[in-house]
């Protein structure tokens, strides 16, 4: 009997991961925890993948509609994608399989704003929750569940699901409890009220998810890891672009626009990210905060160092060594870390009113400052948009991050035209890349186009893109954001065609 379910009532309702998984059936929209590659459940989609494709070995059809936090791992969208098992699947995703299964045109995505997806929910626009699966670290004498390494969008799963399915799991530490602050106060329109959360580290929930025990038709015990994916150090590109951010940080301390303390720190995850952070480490800087949503390695780092005072966000994205350091400090880091569910992580009026500085790496930026973070040649997803609309968009400083080329040079990730629009110019006010820092703001388009070409296009394409600007000033159709429009998306097509951005020469 498990000591980590103190409820005896729910006891009664232990079961295998093959029985649960018999609770869901075709057609339902199962609503399931987990964000960026922690605290999903590890079991029941594994259970409900095998389900599926012994239906389909009959003949017949079981897909279900799936919604997180944001990514998960290949125990959850790796199986169900497998299996063909998803008919439709939001929000965020970064899996293989998953991701060719959407590119074939197999299931429909719904790319959406992570801040949007549990209002959304509440809203009714996803209709009913048939069941929720939610991973757990433990669940008390009184039924209150304490939270796992994500919080994501739990606290509305189990409130608007009909059906819970726990899975309470062994590996995350017990001694993650009290870490977490779940906000109750939300409301829908026009009954909202301002959310009281003035700083960073403010606590303004209960460190446990409130569960109505009726819903609860089976409870699950695992003993697995998270994705836990190893870190590689970053490479030349990344502590390049580290090195032009962390000057213009320098530069703004000196004009005045921002103090040695910064503002709080938004990061996505990846090389380049944890380039700046450990540039921030080297720099000299201490006593900063983070308002984010993901801790990754980095950011573990920066808190043990001091130059990281604290770190709000709604999960861990951490490698097998960062956990290691993370189970063994884990009293250090619950005094410094508050996890919270993605809607507050993400809020934009928070972000807007702490005044956060976005860092979000993209795929490719024009020549005006507008973002693509998701797409390949217009019609590719990679991932999904995730937090980066949220935070870019609200942030004091919205910075996108990527190397000038990528593909061994035959991708330019400044091009005329995106392919796709995630940021608009209107949000974007730095662009780096290896080459340079563009700031953007106080520019009016051509000075954009100036700024970017000159700054951060690598110089293999730079005197493409300058001809490219200077035959759109003189034969555009108008003169204020001058394109010529059936030039515009050519290096796209001319990748597609050939597999390189490159002309012949
Ligand atoms: N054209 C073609 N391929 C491109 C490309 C471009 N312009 N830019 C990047 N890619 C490819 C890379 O080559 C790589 O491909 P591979 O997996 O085959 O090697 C892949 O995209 C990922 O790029 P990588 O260099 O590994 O960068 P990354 O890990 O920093 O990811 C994004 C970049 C844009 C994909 C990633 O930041 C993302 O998903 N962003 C959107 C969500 C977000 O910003 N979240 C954080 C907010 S909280």
């Amino acid at each position: 009997m498990s000591e980590r379910i103190q409820h005896a009532g729910l006891r009664q309702r232990l079961m295998s991961a093959k029985e649960a998984a018999t609770l869901i059936g075709p057609g339902m929209t199962v609503a399931m925890s987990g964000f960026t590659g922690a605290g999903y459940p590890k079991a029941v989609p594994q259970a409900l993948a095998e389900r599926m494709e012994e239906a389909q070995a009959v003949g017949e059809t079981f897909r279900v509609k799936v919604l997180t936090g944001a990514s998960t791992a290949p125990e959850l969208d790796g199986v169900l994608a497998q299996a063909r098992g998803m008919e439709l699947r939001l929000p965020y995703q970064s899996d293989p399989a998953l991701r060719e299964r959407i590119n074939a045109g197999e299931l429909n995505y719904i790319d959406i704003h992570l801040s949007h997806v549990a209002q959304h929910t509440w809203f009714g626009f996803f209709g009913k929750i048939d069941v929720a699966v939610i991973e757990v670290v433990g669940i008390l004498e009184d039924g209150r569940l304490i939270p796992s390494s994500s919080v994501g969008n739990n606290k509305t799963w189990l409130e608007q699901a009909d059906k819970i399915i726990l899975e309470v799991n062994h590996w995350q530490p017990a001694a993650l409890e009290g870490m977490h602050d779940i906000y109750y106060g939300t409301a829908l329109p026009p009954s909202r009220k301002p959310i009281p959360l003035i700083r960073p580290e403010d606590r303004i929930g209960e460190p446990y998810l409130r569960c109505p025990l009726e819903k609860i038709v089976a409870i699950v015990e695992t003993n697995a890891p998270d994705r836990n994916s190893p870190f590689s150090p970053p490479d030349v590109a990344s502590r390049q672009i580290a090195g032009h951010l962390l000057d213009f940080f320098e530069h703004e301390i000196r004009h005045g626009r921002l103090t040695p303390r910064l503002l709080p720190l938004q990061s996505g995850v990846g090389n380049i990210t944890n380039a700046v952070l450990a540039g921030l480490a080297e720099g000299g800087y201490r006593d900063l905060t983070a308002f984010t949503e993901v801790i990754q390695d980095g950011m573990i780092q920066l808190l043990k160092q001091g130059v990281l005072r604290m770190a709000s966000a709604t999960s861990f994205s951490l490698s097998p060594e960062g956990i290691e350091e993370f189970k063994a400090n884990l009293d250090f880091y619950r005094e410094r870390i508050v996890l919270r569910p993605q809607e507050i992580s993400n809020h934009p009026e928070l972000i807007r009113r702490l005044g956060c500085i976005a860092m979000n790496g993209m795929i490719e930026a024009d020549i005006y400052g507008n973002v693509n973070s998701t797409h390949i040649a217009g019609s590719r997803i990679m991932n999904g948009i995730g937090g980066s609309g949220d935070f870019a968009r609200n942030a004091y400083l919205s910075v996108f991050m990527s190397p000038s080329t990528v593909k061994d040079g035959k991708v330019s990730a400044i091009v005329p035209m995106v392919s796709h629009v995630d940021h608009t110019e209107h949000d974007t006010m730095v662009v780096v890349t290896e080459q340079g820092l563009a700031d953007l703001r106080g520019l009016a388009p051509k000075q954009r186009a100036r700024e970017i070409i000159n700054k951060c296009a690598h110089p293999a394409y730079r005197p493409l893109l300058q001809e490219y600007f200077e035959r759109a000033c003189r034969e555009s159709y108008g003169r204020h954001t001058p394109h010529l429009l059936t030039e515009a998306l050519s290096w796209h097509q001319r990748f597609i065609e050939t597999g390189t951005m490159m002309p012949p020469r």
